[in-house]
């Protein structure tokens, strides 16, 4: 574990305790989730979250997922982790780091859902948690992992995976779509403060920062396996992780999305000079792992 590594935690911090535990990462003391509103009509207002980002409308990214540990109470904004996405019909993609050391059974999926304590969407089990073989705990090389659900989601369009050679996607500048549930809240390079977990999934758009300027910042980088992307003040954090980063595509026959990148670490979330890092799932060692799971 080097410098970038310090400030960096793993999951929803309210119930960050396993996944770190497993992982032998230092974690940073947050404050623990201050209430959950039990329906959407008394969705408080929120301050700018994700961070930096805005409330994302019912419906508008399907194929986001929250991932949930029955374990970690009643209530699916308590039980959520981390995030994942829709690849097929009863495939989700999601970080290595979230799944790791955990069991399937203890494992399910909204799919469709964007306000976490509603009725919104499909809910699923796991049937089988498969991570990617060379995944690294220490440095997050390959943090890929594929679960197949206890039966197909019904009616919900996929998210896309981009062909090995489409590299336009990650061109330094170019703008992409972060999504999830995670805090909101800011959090510098060392040290943290307070922590706010959204009930309604947030979205924020951020720049791709380039593979040099990302092998600067952080010494467990690995070019061809990573996307570095964000800016001050933009940012996923911890509780997005698994979720994806993604790109808009307008065709012809209407509006289609590509996932470019994993949620996978960052130090701080949205601190000057530290940008979010994701699995770069157009690598062709992580895409072909995803697309063997996808179609079994
Ligand atoms: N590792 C965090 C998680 O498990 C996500 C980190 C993203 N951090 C960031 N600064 N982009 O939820």
């Amino acid at each position: 574990m080097g410098e970038g590594m310090e400030g960096m935690s793993v999951g929803r911090n309210k119930h960050r305790w396993g996944v770190v535990l497993a992982m032998l990462l230092v974690a940073t003391v947050v404050g623990l989730w201050a209430g959950t509103p039990s329906s959407a009509a008394e969705e408080p207002t929120r301050e700018p979250s994700v961070v930096g980002g805005t409330a994302v409308p019912d419906g508008k990214y399907p194929f986001v997922v929250a991932l949930l540990d029955k374990r970690y109470g009643s209530t699916a904004s308590r039980q959520q982790f981390c995030g994942a996405s829709l690849i097929d019909r009863d495939t989700v993609l999601t970080a290595a780091h979230c799944v790791k050391g955990n069991v399937a059974s203890n494992l399910r999926v909204t799919v469709g859902r964007t306000y976490l304590d509603s009725t919104q969407g499909q809910v699923r089990n796991i049937l089988r948690i498969n991570i990617h073989p060379s995944f690294n705990a220490s440095t997050l090389a390959n943090d890929v992992a594929v679960l197949k659900l206890s039966s197909a989601v019904s009616g919900i369009v996929p998210i896309r995976l981009p062909a090995t050679t489409a590299n336009s996607f990650e061109k330094p500048g170019r703008s992409l779509t972060v999504a999830g549930w995670g805090n909101t809240i800011a959090q510098p390079a060392f040290g943290s403060v307070g922590s706010s977990y959204p009930q309604r999934m947030r979205e924020a758009q951020v720049p791709v920062v380039s593979d040099a300027t990302a092998d600067d910042i952080y010494r467990n980088y690995v070019p061809s396996l990573m996307v570095a992307a964000g800016k001050t003040g933009k940012d996923t954090c911890q509780g997005d992780s698994g979720g994806p980063m993604f790109a808009r595509v307008s065709t012809s026959t209407g509006v289609v999305y590509y996932q470019v990148g994993i949620t996978s670490f960052g130090t701080g979330c949205g601190a000057p000079g530290y940008p979010g890092v994701y699995a770069e799932v157009n690598n062709p060692n992580l895409r072909n792992f995803i697309v063997y799971w996808a179609g079994r």
